[in-house]
Protein backbone atom coordinates (compact mmCIF):
# COMPACT_ATOMS: atom_id res chain seq x y z
CA UNK A 1 0.00 0.00 0.00
CA UNK A 2 0.67 3.49 -0.70
CA UNK A 3 2.48 5.45 2.39
CA UNK A 4 -0.04 8.20 3.76
CA UNK A 5 1.60 11.38 2.95
CA UNK A 6 0.45 15.05 3.54
CA UNK A 7 -0.40 17.05 0.11
CA UNK A 8 -1.76 20.36 1.76
CA UNK A 9 -1.18 22.58 4.54
CA UNK A 10 -3.43 25.40 4.69
CA UNK A 11 -3.39 28.24 7.52
CA UNK A 12 -6.63 30.74 8.72
CA UNK A 13 -7.05 33.89 10.74
CA UNK A 14 -10.50 33.04 12.67
CA UNK A 15 -11.78 34.29 15.70
CA UNK A 16 -11.81 32.66 19.66
CA UNK A 17 -14.49 33.15 21.71
CA UNK A 18 -13.46 36.45 22.75
CA UNK A 19 -14.05 38.01 19.28
CA UNK A 20 -9.95 38.00 19.21
CA UNK A 21 -8.14 36.20 16.14
CA UNK A 22 -6.68 32.93 16.25
CA UNK A 23 -4.96 30.22 14.20
CA UNK A 24 -6.55 27.45 11.97
CA UNK A 25 -5.11 24.74 10.03
CA UNK A 26 -6.35 22.60 7.57
CA UNK A 27 -3.79 19.67 6.79
CA UNK A 28 -4.87 17.60 4.02
CA UNK A 29 -3.67 13.79 2.85
CA UNK A 30 -2.72 11.56 -0.24
CA UNK A 31 -6.11 9.60 0.33
CA UNK A 32 -8.00 13.33 0.13
CA UNK A 33 -8.77 12.94 4.34
CA UNK A 34 -8.37 16.02 6.32
CA UNK A 35 -8.09 17.57 9.68
CA UNK A 36 -8.96 21.09 10.88
CA UNK A 37 -7.71 22.95 14.41
CA UNK A 38 -7.99 25.73 15.94
CA UNK A 39 -5.09 27.18 18.61
CA UNK A 40 -6.69 28.37 21.21
CA UNK A 41 -5.64 31.47 23.52
CA UNK A 42 -5.33 32.53 27.35
CA UNK A 43 -5.43 35.85 29.25
CA UNK A 44 -3.88 34.79 32.52
CA UNK A 45 -0.95 33.35 30.44
CA UNK A 46 2.16 31.99 32.32
CA UNK A 47 5.44 33.42 31.54
CA UNK A 48 6.71 30.55 30.81
CA UNK A 49 4.42 29.42 28.02
CA UNK A 50 5.75 28.96 24.01
CA UNK A 51 5.21 32.46 22.34
CA UNK A 52 1.94 32.98 21.11
CA UNK A 53 2.96 34.98 17.51
CA UNK A 54 0.91 38.26 17.10
CA UNK A 55 0.97 40.55 14.36
CA UNK A 56 1.43 44.26 16.29
CA UNK A 57 -0.33 45.90 13.36
CA UNK A 58 -2.13 48.39 15.55
CA UNK A 59 -4.51 49.13 12.18
CA UNK A 60 -5.93 45.42 12.31
CA UNK A 61 -7.41 43.94 15.92
CA UNK A 62 -5.62 46.31 17.71
CA UNK A 63 -2.61 44.98 17.19
CA UNK A 64 -3.86 41.09 17.83
CA UNK A 65 -4.07 39.79 14.57
CA UNK A 66 -2.17 36.33 13.47
CA UNK A 67 -1.65 37.31 9.61
CA UNK A 68 2.30 36.44 10.29
CA UNK A 69 1.52 32.78 11.92
CA UNK A 70 -0.99 31.82 9.02
CA UNK A 71 1.42 33.05 6.48
CA UNK A 72 4.37 31.00 7.93
CA UNK A 73 1.47 27.96 7.38
CA UNK A 74 0.94 28.70 4.50
CA UNK A 75 4.55 29.15 3.50
CA UNK A 76 7.42 27.34 5.47
CA UNK A 77 5.67 24.83 7.30
CA UNK A 78 3.44 23.68 4.27
CA UNK A 79 6.74 23.49 1.97
CA UNK A 80 8.13 21.48 5.09
CA UNK A 81 5.80 19.13 5.96
CA UNK A 82 4.25 18.72 2.11
CA UNK A 83 5.57 14.76 0.91
CA UNK A 84 6.23 14.03 4.60
CA UNK A 85 5.02 11.05 6.07
CA UNK A 86 2.31 11.30 8.53
CA UNK A 87 1.48 8.79 10.48
CA UNK A 88 4.61 8.99 12.07
CA UNK A 89 3.38 12.18 14.48
CA UNK A 90 6.77 12.60 17.13
CA UNK A 91 8.20 13.22 13.48
CA UNK A 92 6.22 15.45 12.04
CA UNK A 93 6.15 17.56 15.70
CA UNK A 94 9.89 17.28 15.48
CA UNK A 95 10.12 18.72 12.33
CA UNK A 96 7.73 21.95 13.31
CA UNK A 97 10.50 22.27 16.20
CA UNK A 98 13.65 22.53 14.40
CA UNK A 99 11.75 24.66 11.63
CA UNK A 100 10.87 27.20 14.44
CA UNK A 101 14.91 26.51 16.21
CA UNK A 102 13.91 28.64 19.16
CA UNK A 103 13.54 27.53 22.67
CA UNK A 104 9.89 29.02 22.90
CA UNK A 105 8.56 28.49 19.41
CA UNK A 106 9.00 32.46 18.70
CA UNK A 107 9.64 32.91 15.41
CA UNK A 108 6.81 30.69 13.37
CA UNK A 109 4.74 31.29 17.03
CA UNK A 110 3.41 28.34 18.82
CA UNK A 111 -0.46 28.73 17.58
CA UNK A 112 0.64 28.69 14.20
CA UNK A 113 2.91 25.00 15.00
CA UNK A 114 -0.16 23.94 17.72
CA UNK A 115 -2.62 24.20 14.70
CA UNK A 116 -0.92 22.32 12.73
CA UNK A 117 0.52 19.52 14.92
CA UNK A 118 -2.88 18.49 16.08
CA UNK A 119 -4.75 19.19 12.06
CA UNK A 120 -2.17 16.70 11.40
CA UNK A 121 -3.50 14.35 13.63
CA UNK A 122 -6.83 14.81 13.46
CA UNK A 123 -6.49 14.37 9.07
CA UNK A 124 -4.79 10.65 9.64
CA UNK A 125 -7.73 9.75 12.78
CA UNK A 126 -9.74 10.31 9.69
CA UNK A 127 -7.77 8.90 7.27
CA UNK A 128 -7.94 5.53 9.50
CA UNK A 129 -11.99 6.01 10.41
CA UNK A 130 -10.98 6.70 14.02
CA UNK A 131 -12.24 8.80 16.81
CA UNK A 132 -9.31 10.44 17.66
CA UNK A 133 -9.44 9.41 21.38
CA UNK A 134 -8.65 6.42 19.74
CA UNK A 135 -6.18 7.62 17.58
CA UNK A 136 -3.93 9.22 20.05
CA UNK A 137 -4.39 6.91 22.93
CA UNK A 138 -4.61 3.31 21.31
CA UNK A 139 -6.38 0.35 22.65
CA UNK A 140 -5.80 1.48 26.90
CA UNK A 141 -7.71 5.22 25.56
CA UNK A 142 -11.65 5.06 27.33
CA UNK A 143 -11.49 6.73 30.86
CA UNK A 144 -13.93 9.26 30.64
CA UNK A 145 -12.71 12.46 32.74
CA UNK A 146 -14.36 13.98 36.16
CA UNK A 147 -15.96 17.52 34.57
CA UNK A 148 -14.49 20.94 36.58
CA UNK A 149 -16.87 23.32 35.78
CA UNK A 150 -16.17 26.38 36.22
CA UNK A 151 -19.73 28.17 37.66
CA UNK A 152 -18.73 31.43 38.84
CA UNK A 153 -15.76 33.81 37.27
CA UNK A 154 -13.63 36.43 38.85
CA UNK A 155 -9.74 37.01 38.34
CA UNK A 156 -8.56 38.32 34.82
CA UNK A 157 -11.45 36.74 33.38
CA UNK A 158 -14.50 38.78 34.79
CA UNK A 159 -14.44 42.27 34.96
CA UNK A 160 -16.15 42.18 38.50
CA UNK A 161 -14.46 42.95 41.83
CA UNK A 162 -13.39 39.19 42.40
CA UNK A 163 -10.12 38.43 42.75
CA UNK A 164 -10.02 34.13 42.87
CA UNK A 165 -10.01 33.23 39.63
CA UNK A 166 -12.01 30.58 38.84
CA UNK A 167 -14.93 28.71 40.96
CA UNK A 168 -14.91 25.08 39.92
CA UNK A 169 -17.97 22.38 41.04
CA UNK A 170 -16.43 18.49 40.60
CA UNK A 171 -19.22 15.54 40.73
CA UNK A 172 -17.53 13.55 43.00
CA UNK A 173 -19.63 10.50 43.76
CA UNK A 174 -21.08 10.49 39.81
CA UNK A 175 -21.33 7.37 38.49
CA UNK A 176 -20.25 8.41 35.10
CA UNK A 177 -19.27 11.33 33.10
CA UNK A 178 -23.05 12.38 32.07
CA UNK A 179 -24.95 11.92 35.61
CA UNK A 180 -22.32 14.23 36.78
CA UNK A 181 -22.71 16.27 33.92
CA UNK A 182 -26.22 16.54 34.45
CA UNK A 183 -25.50 17.44 38.40
CA UNK A 184 -23.63 20.37 37.30
CA UNK A 185 -25.86 21.75 35.14
CA UNK A 186 -28.16 21.67 37.60
CA UNK A 187 -26.18 23.45 40.27
CA UNK A 188 -25.29 26.05 37.66
CA UNK A 189 -29.25 27.19 37.30
CA UNK A 190 -29.84 26.50 40.51
CA UNK A 191 -27.00 29.26 41.22
CA UNK A 192 -28.13 31.65 38.62
CA UNK A 193 -31.79 31.78 40.31
CA UNK A 194 -29.81 32.24 43.37
CA UNK A 195 -28.25 35.24 42.39
CA UNK A 196 -31.57 36.46 40.15
CA UNK A 197 -33.14 36.26 43.44
CA UNK A 198 -30.98 37.83 45.81
CA UNK A 199 -30.41 40.79 42.85
CA UNK A 200 -26.77 39.61 41.60
CA UNK A 201 -25.86 40.20 38.45
CA UNK A 202 -25.93 37.25 36.36
CA UNK A 203 -23.87 38.07 33.56
CA UNK A 204 -21.00 35.40 32.72
CA UNK A 205 -17.24 35.65 32.29
CA UNK A 206 -14.86 34.38 29.85
CA UNK A 207 -15.70 30.68 30.63
CA UNK A 208 -19.27 31.15 31.21
CA UNK A 209 -19.24 31.22 34.87
CA UNK A 210 -21.72 33.67 36.39
CA UNK A 211 -19.54 37.17 37.46
CA UNK A 212 -21.48 39.02 39.92
CA UNK A 213 -19.95 41.56 42.68
CA UNK A 214 -19.83 40.21 45.99
CA UNK A 215 -18.93 41.04 49.48
CA UNK A 216 -16.17 38.76 49.54
CA UNK A 217 -14.11 36.00 47.50
CA UNK A 218 -15.39 33.44 50.58
CA UNK A 219 -18.49 34.41 49.54
CA UNK A 220 -18.51 32.80 46.06
CA UNK A 221 -17.99 29.61 47.26
CA UNK A 222 -20.28 29.92 50.37
CA UNK A 223 -22.81 30.78 46.94
CA UNK A 224 -21.93 27.91 45.04
CA UNK A 225 -22.58 25.62 48.57
CA UNK A 226 -26.10 26.92 48.76
CA UNK A 227 -26.71 26.44 45.05
CA UNK A 228 -25.12 22.46 45.79
CA UNK A 229 -27.81 21.76 48.80
CA UNK A 230 -30.93 23.71 46.93
CA UNK A 231 -29.96 21.85 43.96
CA UNK A 232 -30.56 18.25 46.18
CA UNK A 233 -26.85 17.43 46.66
CA UNK A 234 -24.80 17.45 49.24
CA UNK A 235 -20.94 18.14 49.63
CA UNK A 236 -20.36 14.73 50.18
CA UNK A 237 -21.40 14.16 45.95
CA UNK A 238 -20.25 17.34 44.69
CA UNK A 239 -16.45 19.42 45.90
CA UNK A 240 -14.97 22.62 45.17
CA UNK A 241 -11.72 23.23 43.10
CA UNK A 242 -10.18 26.46 42.75
CA UNK A 243 -7.72 28.22 40.58
CA UNK A 244 -6.70 31.28 42.34
CA UNK A 245 -4.16 32.29 39.38
CA UNK A 246 -2.04 33.96 41.73
CA UNK A 247 0.83 34.64 39.34
CA UNK A 248 -1.19 37.68 38.79
CA UNK A 249 -1.38 39.46 41.80
CA UNK A 250 2.90 38.15 42.61
CA UNK A 251 4.38 41.57 43.14
CA UNK A 252 8.19 42.08 44.41
CA UNK A 253 7.96 38.43 46.26
CA UNK A 254 4.78 39.69 47.59
CA UNK A 255 0.81 38.91 46.58
CA UNK A 256 -1.42 41.71 45.63
CA UNK A 257 -5.39 41.03 45.00
CA UNK A 258 -5.52 43.58 42.49
CA UNK A 259 -9.09 44.46 42.70
CA UNK A 260 -9.18 44.60 46.61
CA UNK A 261 -6.13 45.73 47.05
CA UNK A 262 -5.14 43.34 50.05
CA UNK A 263 -1.61 42.23 50.36
CA UNK A 264 0.06 38.80 51.46
CA UNK A 265 2.68 37.14 51.95
CA UNK A 266 2.67 33.47 50.58
CA UNK A 267 2.51 32.04 54.42
CA UNK A 268 -0.47 34.60 55.10
CA UNK A 269 -1.98 33.26 51.63
CA UNK A 270 -1.25 29.50 52.26
CA UNK A 271 -3.15 29.84 55.98
CA UNK A 272 -5.74 31.72 53.96
CA UNK A 273 -6.71 28.76 52.06
CA UNK A 274 -6.20 26.39 55.04
CA UNK A 275 -8.91 28.34 56.52
CA UNK A 276 -10.92 28.33 53.38
CA UNK A 277 -10.67 24.26 53.23
CA UNK A 278 -11.75 23.57 56.73
CA UNK A 279 -15.07 25.43 56.13
CA UNK A 280 -15.71 24.26 52.52
CA UNK A 281 -15.11 21.05 50.73
CA UNK A 282 -12.56 22.06 48.48
CA UNK A 283 -10.32 19.47 47.35
CA UNK A 284 -8.00 21.34 44.80
CA UNK A 285 -6.28 24.49 44.82
CA UNK A 286 -4.47 25.56 41.05
CA UNK A 287 -1.74 28.21 41.11
CA UNK A 288 -2.12 28.50 44.70
CA UNK A 289 1.22 30.69 44.63
CA UNK A 290 3.13 32.47 41.80
CA UNK A 291 5.09 30.70 38.42
CA UNK A 292 8.32 32.22 40.32
CA UNK A 293 7.67 31.45 43.90
CA UNK A 294 9.04 27.73 44.00
CA UNK A 295 9.53 28.55 47.41
CA UNK A 296 6.13 29.71 48.21
CA UNK A 297 5.22 26.22 46.09
CA UNK A 298 7.34 23.88 48.68
CA UNK A 299 5.81 25.36 51.45
CA UNK A 300 2.14 25.04 50.22
CA UNK A 301 3.00 21.65 48.95
CA UNK A 302 4.22 21.17 52.33
CA UNK A 303 1.26 22.21 54.59
CA UNK A 304 -1.65 21.06 52.25
CA UNK A 305 -0.32 18.53 49.61
CA UNK A 306 -1.40 15.89 51.37
CA UNK A 307 -4.75 16.57 51.67
CA UNK A 308 -5.18 18.46 48.35
CA UNK A 309 -4.67 18.76 44.65
CA UNK A 310 -2.69 21.20 44.08
CA UNK A 311 -2.31 21.60 40.50
CA UNK A 312 0.71 23.88 38.47
CA UNK A 313 -0.52 25.77 35.87
CA UNK A 314 1.14 29.10 35.48
CA UNK A 315 4.25 27.34 37.58
CA UNK A 316 4.47 23.99 34.90
CA UNK A 317 3.21 25.55 31.64
CA UNK A 318 2.74 21.75 29.94
CA UNK A 319 6.88 22.15 29.88
CA UNK A 320 9.05 18.85 30.79
CA UNK A 321 11.49 20.71 32.08
CA UNK A 322 9.36 23.28 34.63
CA UNK A 323 7.68 19.58 35.33
CA UNK A 324 11.02 17.57 36.80
CA UNK A 325 12.25 20.87 38.21
CA UNK A 326 8.54 20.71 40.44
CA UNK A 327 8.62 16.97 40.79
CA UNK A 328 12.85 17.34 41.98
CA UNK A 329 11.87 19.79 44.32
CA UNK A 330 8.50 18.47 45.74
CA UNK A 331 5.94 21.50 44.00
CA UNK A 332 2.31 20.10 43.83
CA UNK A 333 1.11 17.22 43.05
CA UNK A 334 -0.50 17.88 39.61
CA UNK A 335 -0.18 19.67 36.66
CA UNK A 336 -2.41 21.32 34.05
CA UNK A 337 -2.32 20.52 30.76
CA UNK A 338 -2.74 22.86 28.39
CA UNK A 339 -1.64 22.37 24.58
CA UNK A 340 -0.99 25.50 23.47
CA UNK A 341 1.73 26.79 26.63
CA UNK A 342 4.05 23.99 24.91
CA UNK A 343 2.46 23.78 21.10
CA UNK A 344 2.69 20.24 19.92
CA UNK A 345 0.77 17.25 20.64
CA UNK A 346 3.94 15.18 21.18
CA UNK A 347 5.51 16.88 23.53
CA UNK A 348 1.93 17.44 25.64
CA UNK A 349 1.86 13.67 25.40
CA UNK A 350 5.19 13.50 26.90
CA UNK A 351 4.68 15.64 29.91
CA UNK A 352 1.15 14.30 30.87
CA UNK A 353 3.56 10.27 31.20
CA UNK A 354 6.29 12.43 33.03
CA UNK A 355 3.71 13.47 35.38
CA UNK A 356 1.43 9.98 35.44
CA UNK A 357 5.06 8.38 35.84
CA UNK A 358 5.81 10.16 39.27
CA UNK A 359 2.00 10.06 40.27
CA UNK A 360 1.39 13.83 39.67
CA UNK A 361 -2.45 14.19 38.25
CA UNK A 362 -2.97 15.58 35.10
CA UNK A 363 -6.11 17.99 34.34
CA UNK A 364 -6.80 18.51 30.72
CA UNK A 365 -7.58 21.69 30.23
CA UNK A 366 -9.46 24.41 27.98
CA UNK A 367 -7.52 28.58 27.46
CA UNK A 368 -10.17 31.30 28.27
CA UNK A 369 -10.13 31.75 25.00
CA UNK A 370 -11.51 28.88 22.59
CA UNK A 371 -13.36 28.16 20.10
CA UNK A 372 -15.50 24.83 18.81
CA UNK A 373 -12.28 23.01 18.02
CA UNK A 374 -13.03 19.90 20.75
CA UNK A 375 -9.83 18.41 20.89
CA UNK A 376 -9.07 18.99 24.67
CA UNK A 377 -12.35 16.13 25.14
CA UNK A 378 -10.65 13.69 23.09
CA UNK A 379 -7.25 14.53 24.48
CA UNK A 380 -8.24 13.57 28.12
CA UNK A 381 -10.10 10.20 27.13
CA UNK A 382 -6.72 9.42 24.82
CA UNK A 383 -4.52 9.48 27.94
CA UNK A 384 -7.29 8.20 30.87
CA UNK A 385 -6.20 11.74 32.48
CA UNK A 386 -9.36 11.38 34.48
CA UNK A 387 -10.29 15.08 35.05
CA UNK A 388 -10.95 17.84 32.74
CA UNK A 389 -11.31 21.50 32.92
CA UNK A 390 -13.81 23.44 30.63
CA UNK A 391 -15.65 25.56 32.04
CA UNK A 392 -19.49 26.12 33.01
CA UNK A 393 -22.40 24.71 30.74
CA UNK A 394 -22.60 27.76 28.76
CA UNK A 395 -21.18 29.67 25.70
CA UNK A 396 -21.03 27.01 22.58
CA UNK A 397 -16.87 27.20 23.03
CA UNK A 398 -17.23 25.12 26.51
CA UNK A 399 -20.21 23.04 25.95
CA UNK A 400 -18.62 21.80 22.86
CA UNK A 401 -16.26 20.01 25.03
CA UNK A 402 -19.31 18.33 26.84
CA UNK A 403 -21.31 17.95 24.29
CA UNK A 404 -17.81 15.70 22.63
CA UNK A 405 -17.34 13.75 25.54
CA UNK A 406 -21.30 13.03 25.65
CA UNK A 407 -20.81 11.19 22.44
CA UNK A 408 -17.46 9.41 23.13
CA UNK A 409 -19.28 8.08 26.50
CA UNK A 410 -22.16 7.21 23.97
CA UNK A 411 -19.56 5.25 21.83
CA UNK A 412 -17.54 3.78 24.68
CA UNK A 413 -20.90 1.96 25.67
CA UNK A 414 -21.22 0.22 23.09
P1 LIG B 1 -6.21 31.36 30.74
O1 LIG B 1 -6.92 30.83 32.06
O2 LIG B 1 -6.61 30.50 29.64
O3 LIG B 1 -6.71 32.77 30.67
O4 LIG B 1 -4.72 31.30 31.02
C1 LIG B 1 -7.13 29.49 32.35
C2 LIG B 1 -6.40 29.08 33.59
O5 LIG B 1 -5.68 29.88 34.22
O6 LIG B 1 -6.46 27.92 33.96
ZN1 LIG C 1 -5.02 28.33 35.75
Amino acid sequence: MEKLKIIGVYGYEVLDSRGNPTVAAKVVLSDKSSGFAIAPSGASTGMFEAHEKRDGDKNRYFGKGVKGAVDSINGEIARTLTACDCVNQRKIDELLINLDGTENKSRLGANAILAVSLAVAKAVANSKKMPLYRYIGGINAGVLPRPMLNILNGGAHASNNIDIQEFMIIPYSAKTFSEGLRQCVEIYHTLGKILKQSGKATGVGDEGGFAPDLKSDEEAIALIVKAIEEAGYTTNDIKIALDVASSEWYENGEYLMPKRQQKMTADELISYYELLCEKYPIISIEDGVAEEDWNGWKKLTKRLGNRLQLVGDDLFVTNYKRLQKGINECCGNSILIKLNQIGTLTETLDVIALAKKHGYTAVISHRSGESEDTTIADLAVAVNAGQIKTGAPCRSDRVAKYNRLLIIENQLKK
